[in-house]
C-alpha cells in the first residue's frame, strides 16, 4: 500500500516510521527535511492508497472530507467530527450527552457570568479556550484573582483571538493523568496501550503547559482494567453519541484522562495521535499499523492491536523560549550518533533545512529522542543518552519525564 501521512511533527515522523515496516511506500507532506519521505506536494495532489492525517488543524478544516469525496481511504474524522478537538464546549456538551465522566463546567462569552460561576467552585480553578489554541489555551490555578484575571484576558479576545472568545470554566480535578488512544471505525474502537504525558515546560511539573516534554508507556500506574474501562465508560458511548449526532468518526479519538479519587474522568478529548504519545506508543506496535488504520478508515476494524513487552520513553528537546516565542535558526547536531545507540531513534519536528541544507531548529518542540528498553529504566536511561547526543543552541528538555513510572505502584509497595 502507498501511505501518504499530513504533517510535518514527531508525531508523524513516528507514524512513517512505523507505517513504513510494511507499506510499499510512505510519503510525507509536507513533512520537514528530517523526516524521510516529505514532500512539498499538498496531500489533495498525491495519489495513495491510504491517507492519515496527523494535526487536527487540517482534520477541523475538513481535509478528510475532501480526500473522501473524491473517493480516497482517510484515516482521520471529517470537520463534523473533529469538532471534538475544534471545540471544547461542544466537546464536553457531546461528553455530558453521552454519559461520560468529566469535571463539570460552564460555557461563556462574558465577563459577569464566568466570575459568578467561578465563585461557586472550590479551591482549583481552570479556564480553557474554546477553539484551538496549541496546547496552549489552558490555565489552572488555585489563585482566584488569578483565574478572573485570565477570563477577563480570553474574553477580550486579545489572547486567543476569535478562539478565546468563549470560554470553558470547569472545576479543578486531581490525579494522575493518563493518555489512551482509541483507533475508531465509525462504530467500533480498539485501544493501544495507555501512555503518560509530561505537559508542563518544567521539571516537576512546574511552568506553562506546552504540547507535551517526553512521554512513555506503558504506564505501570494504570490498572490492567484501565483501557476496557475507557472503552466502555468514554469511547464506545462518545463513538454512540457521534453516530446519533450523523457523524461517522473514522480515526483517533484520544482521551485524555485523570484517575481521580472518584474515578476515572475525562479531561479532554483530541480527534488525532497524541504528540509525544504516538512517538512512544506506536514503535512499541508488534501488529501491523497500515492494516489497522486502512481497516479503520474502510469502516471495518478487526485487528486488535499487539504490542512488544517492552518500553518507550521519549524525552522531548525544545528550543529556548518555548511554548511563547521559541528561537529558531539554530544549526541542530549530534542526530546520527543518537540513532546509532542500541533502541534509539530520534523523531524531527520543528527542523527545517538551511541554504547550505543543514537542519536548523525551526518551531517549539525540535525533537523528540525516543528509546526502546526492556523496562522502563531501560528505556529512561536511553533516551537520556541519546538526548546526550543531539544538541543545538538553547536546547531546553525535561529531566524527569518518565520518573514517575519508576516509583513502586501501590501493587509492589503490598509485596513483601
Ligand atoms: P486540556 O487541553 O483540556 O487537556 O488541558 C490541558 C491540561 O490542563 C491537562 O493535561 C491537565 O493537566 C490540565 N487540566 C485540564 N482540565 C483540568 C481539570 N478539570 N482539572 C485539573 N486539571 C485540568
Ligand atoms: N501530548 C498532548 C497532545 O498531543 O495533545
Amino acid at each position: 500500500m502507498r501511505v501518504c501521512v499530513v504533517g510535518s511533527g514527531g508525531r508523524e515522523h513516528a507514524l512513517a516510521a512505523v507505517l513504513a515496516r510494511t507499506a510499499d511506500s510512505v510519503v510525507v507532506s509536507p513533512g520537514n527535511p528530517g523526516i524521510p519521505g516529505s514532500v512539498a506536494t499538498p496531500a489533495e495532489e498525491i495519489d495513495a492508497d491510504l491517507y492519515v492525517i496527523g494535526p487536527e488543524a487540517p482534520l477541523v478544516a475538513g481535509l478528510a472530507d475532501r480526500l473522501r469525496a473524491k473517493g480516497k481511504l482517510v484515516f482521520g474524522p471529517g470537520a463534523d467530527g473533529a469538532q471534538l478537538e475544534g471545540s471544547k464546549a461542544w466537546m464536553k456538551g457531546l461528553l455530558v450527552e453521552a454519559g461520560v465522566p468529566t469535571a463539570r463546567y460552564g460555557t461563556f462569552t462574558s465577563v459577569e457570568p464566568a466570575l459568578a460561576f467561578l465563585r461557586g467552585l472550590d479551591g482549583l480553578y481552570v479556564i480553557k479556550t474554546d477553539g484551538l489554541a496549541a496546547g496552549k489555551g489552558v490555565l489552572v490555578t488555585s489563585d482566584a484573582d488569578e483565574a478572573a484575571a485570565d477570563v477577563a484576558e480570553k474574553l477580550s479576545g486579545d489572547a486567543f483571538g476569535e478562539a478565546g472568545r468563549t470560554i470553558v470554566i470547569e472545576e479543578g480535578l486531581s490525579g494522575p493523568e493518563l493518555s489512551v488512544l482509541a483507533v475508531c471505525d465509525g462504530a467500533r474502537a480498539v485501544a493501544l496501550m495507555p501512555a503518560q504525558d509530561h505537559k508542563r515546560l518544567g521539571d516537576g511539573d512546574t511552568g506553562p503547559n506546552t504540547g507535551g516534554m517526553g512521554a512513555y508507556a506503558p504506564v505501570p500506574l494504570a490498572p490492567s482494567s484501565l483501557v476496557d474501562e475507557v472503552l466502555d465508560r468514554a469511547v464506545l458511548p462518545t463513538l454512540h453519541a457521534l453516530s446519533r449526532a450523523g457523524i461517522d468518526y473514522r480515526g483517533v479519538l484520544y482521551a485524555g484522562l485523570m484517575l481521580t479519587p472518584q474515578g476515572l474522568k475525562v479531561l479532554e478529548y483530541n480527534v488525532r495521535f497524541g504528540d509525544p504519545e504516538a512517538q512512544v506508543v506506536l514503535p512499541l506496535l508488534s501488529s501491523d499499523l497500515v492494516t489497522l488504520l486502512a481497516e479503520a478508515a474502510a469502516g471495518r476494524v478487526v485487528q486488535q492491536p499487539t504490542f512488544a513487552e517492552e518500553t518507550a520513553v521519549t524525552v522531548v528537546c525544545a528550543a529556548s523560549g518555548y511554548p511563547a516565542a521559541p528561537r529558531v535558526g539554530d544549526p541542530i547536531v549530534g542526530i546520527d550518533a543518537a540513532n546509532d545507540l542500541e533502541g534509539v531513534e530520534v523523531f524531527c519536528a520543528g527542523v527545517a533545512a538551511d541554504a547550505e541544507g543543514r537542519l536548523v531548529t525551526a518551531g517549539g518542540r525540535v525533537l523528540g529522542v525516543t528509546a526502546v528498553g526492556a523496562t522502563l529504566a531501560e528505556a529512561r536511561v536511553r533516551a537520556y543518552q541519546g538526548v546526550a547526543c543531539v544538541g543545538f543552541d538553547g536546547m531546553t528538555y525535561r529531566h524527569d519525564i518518565a520518573l514517575g513510572g519508576l516509583t513502586p505502584t501501590p501493587d509492589e509497595e503490598r509485596k513483601p
